[in-house]
C-alpha cells in the first residue's frame, strides 16, 4: 500500500520527520515533485540530516526513488549521496528516466528573473535552484530528461537546440553578457555536454535509472509498502497555491499520481497524511493573513507585508522553533495557524489523517490564537479565495485558545496523547474537528522519539 505525505501549508511543516517516523514499516520512499529546493530534516539520535533531493527514507536504509515529477540536479544528487556515504549511510537511490534535469542555465535564469522582478518588488523569493525554469522547459517540450543523459547523441541534440535559445534570452532579452556571468560555462554546449554525459555514465554504471511507474507498481504488487514523500506545501502548489508566489510543481496529492506513474486508484487506496505545523511559517514573498511579524532586512515580501503587529512574539516563536530555512538559511516569517488555508488543503488532497508538529514550540505562551475564518468584502469565508490579491485583502477572524505549559516531552511521547496538557488537546481537537480528519501523530520535538503516535498507517 501507499502512504502519501503532503505539506498542508507553505512548506517546512516537518514532512521529513514524519516520513522517517513511518519509514520503519516502508520498503520504498519516493519523491514525486520538486527538486533540491526542498530541505527535509531527519533527526536520528544525535545525528541531524538535512536532505534536499535524496528521499528521507535513506536514513533508515530504505530504497529511494526520484519520480518522474521531480526535477533533478545531478550535481546536487551526487554531492548529497557522497556526503551521506561519508556519514556512514548507504543510500540506494533510483531516478526516473522521465524526470527532468536541472541544468546550470536554469539556475542562471532563475537568478536573473528574480533580480529583474526585484526592481519592482515582485520577486517570488525562490530558492535559486532553477526549479521554475526547468519546469518551464518541461512544459515547453525543450527539456532534457534523465533518460537523455544516457544517450550521448540525444543529449547533444537537445543541448544544441536549447542552449542557443537560452543564450539569446540572457543576451537579447536581459541585455547581459554571458562572459560576465558567474558561471559562463552554463551556456556552453561543449562544457555542458561533457559534464552531463559524465553524470549519465555514472547513473548508468551505478544502475540508478528506472522506469519509475513500473518499478513502483511492481513493488506494490509484491506487497511492499511505499511512502510518497511530498516536498513544499499546498499553498505553494502551482495550481492550488497563491500564484504567482508558488513553486512550479504540484505538492498536493494529485501530484503523487502524475509524479510517480502510480494511478489515482492506487494512491487513493492508501492513506494521505497532511502534515501541519501547529503555527505557520513562510519563506519567500506573498501574503500571509495570520502573520505575526516579518523579518528585518532584505527578506523578500517583508516590505509589502509591513511590520507584523507582534514582532516580538514572532521572534520568540522563530527562535523556539529554530525557524530558519534548511536550504537557504533565511529566517522564516511566522504567523498563527490559518484554518481557511487548512480547509483548502484538506479538500485539495483528501487527507485521511493529520500529523501536527511543533506543539512543544508553542508551550509556555499564556494564550495563542488561530485564524478561524476570513472576512472579505462583508462576507465570512471558511476557505481561501482563489486570487492572491483577494487573499491579501482578507481580514482574519481570530479565535483565542489557552496556552499550555512545557512538559517532559519524551515522557509525553511515550505515554501518548492523553498525557498532553488538556489545553494542547483542546487545540488539537479543534483542528481535527474543523478538518473532519483524525490526528495520527503529534510532534513534540524534532527527534524520532519525540512524536506521539496515535495511528500507524502501514
Ligand atoms: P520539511 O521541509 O517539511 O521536511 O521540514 P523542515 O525540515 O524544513 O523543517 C522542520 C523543522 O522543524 C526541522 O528542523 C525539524 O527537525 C523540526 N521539527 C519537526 N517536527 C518538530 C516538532 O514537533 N517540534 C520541534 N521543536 N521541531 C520539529
Ligand atoms: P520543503 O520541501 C518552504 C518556496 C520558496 C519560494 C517559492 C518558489 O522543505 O518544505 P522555488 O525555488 O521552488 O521556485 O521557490 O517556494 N519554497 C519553499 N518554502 N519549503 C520548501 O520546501 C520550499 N521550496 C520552495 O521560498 O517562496
Ligand atoms: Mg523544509
Amino acid at each position: 500500500m501507499t502512504v502519501t505525505i503532503v505539506g498542508s501549508q507553505l512548506g517546512d511543516e516537518g514532512k521529513g520527520g514524519i516520513v522517517d517516523l513511518y519509514g520503519d514499516a516502508a520498503d520504498v520512499v519516493v519523491r514525486y515533485q520538486g527538486g533540491d529546493n526542498a530541505g527535509h530534516t531527519v533527526v536520528e539520535g544525535d545525528e541531524e540530516y538535512k536532505l534536499s533531493l535524496v528521499p528521507s527514507g535513506a536514513v533508515r536504509g530504505k530504497v529511494g526513488v526520484l519520480g518522474n515529477g521531480c526535477v533533478v540536479n545531478p550535481r546536487t544528487l551526487f554531492d548529497e549521496l557522497d556526503a551521506l556515504r561519508d556519514r556512514g549511510l548507504d543510500p540506494d537511490v533510483r531516478v526516473a528516466r522521465r524526470a527532468h534535469v536541472i541544468l546550470p542555465y536554469h539556475r542562471v535564469l532563475d537568478g536573473i528573473e528574480e533580480e529583474v522582478k526585484s526592481e519592482t518588488d515582485d520577486e517570488v523569493g525562490t530558492t535559486g535552484r532553477g526549479i521554475g525554469p526547468t519546469y518551464e522547459d518541461k512544459a515547453g517540450r525543450r527539456g532534457v530528461r534523465v533518460g537523455d543523459l544516457l544517450d550521448p547523441e540525444v543529449l547533444r541534440d537537445r543541448l544544441e537546440y536549447v542552449v542557443p535559445q537560452k543564450r539569446a534570452i540572457v543576451e537579447d532579452v536581459y541585455g547581459l553578457d554571458v562572459a560576465d556571468l558567474d558561471d559562463p560555462d552554463a551556456l556552453d554546449v561543449d562544457a555542458l555536454y561533457e559534464e552531463f554525459r559524465e553524470f549519465g555514465r555514472r547513473l548508468a554504471d551505478e544502475g540508478m535509472t528506472v522506469n519509475a511507474g513500473e518499478f513502483l507498481a511492481s513493488a506494490i504488487d509484491d506487497g511492499q509498502n511505499v511512502i510518497l514523500e511530498g516536498a513544499q506545501g499546498t499553498i505553494i502548489d502551482i495550481d492550488h497555491g497563491n500564484y504567482p508566489f508558488v513553486t512550479s510543481s504540484n505538492p498536493t496529492a494529485g501530484g503523487a499520481c502524475t509524479g510517480t506513474g502510480l494511478s489515482p486508484g492506487v494512491v487513493g487506496d492508501g492513506e494521505v497524511v497532511g502534515i501541519v505545523k501547529a503555527y505557520l511559517t513562510r519563506v519567500g514573498s506573498g501574503p500571509m493573513p495570520t502573520e505575526l511579524g516579518g523579518v528585518e532586512g532584505d527578506t523578500p515580501g517583508y516590505e509589502e507585508q509591513g511590520e507584523g503587529e507582534n514582532e516580538e512574539l514572532a521572534t520568540y516563536i522563530r527562535e523556539e522553533g529554530d525557524e530558519y530555512g534548511t536550504v537557504t538559511g533565511r529566517p522564516r516569517r511566522v504567523g498563527w495557524l490559518d484554518m481557511p488555508m487548512l480547509r483548502h488543503a484538506a479538500r485539495a488532497s483528501g487527507f485521511t489523517g493529520l500529523a501536527v508538529n511543533h506543539v512543544d514550540t508553542l508551550a509556555g505562551l499564556d494564550e495563542l490564537q488561530v485564524g478561524h475564518t476570513y472576512e472579505l468584502d462583508g462576507e465570512t469565508l471558511e476557505t481561501m479565495p482563489a486570487t492572491t490579491e483577494q487573499w491579501a485583502d482578507c481580514e482574519v477572524n481570530l479565535r483565542t485558545f489557552d496556552g499550555w505549559p512545557e512538559q517532559d516531552w519524551a515522557a509525553v511521547a511515550s505515554e501518548g496523547y492523553d498525557a498532553l496538557h488538556e489545553n494542547a488537546r483542546a487545540y488539537l481537537d479543534y483542528l481535527s474537528d474543523e478538518l473532519d480528519t483524525p490526528i495520527y501523530a503529534v510532534g513534540v520535538g524534532p527527534g524520532r522519539s519525540q512524536t506521539i503516535v496515535r495511528e500507524r498507517p502501514f
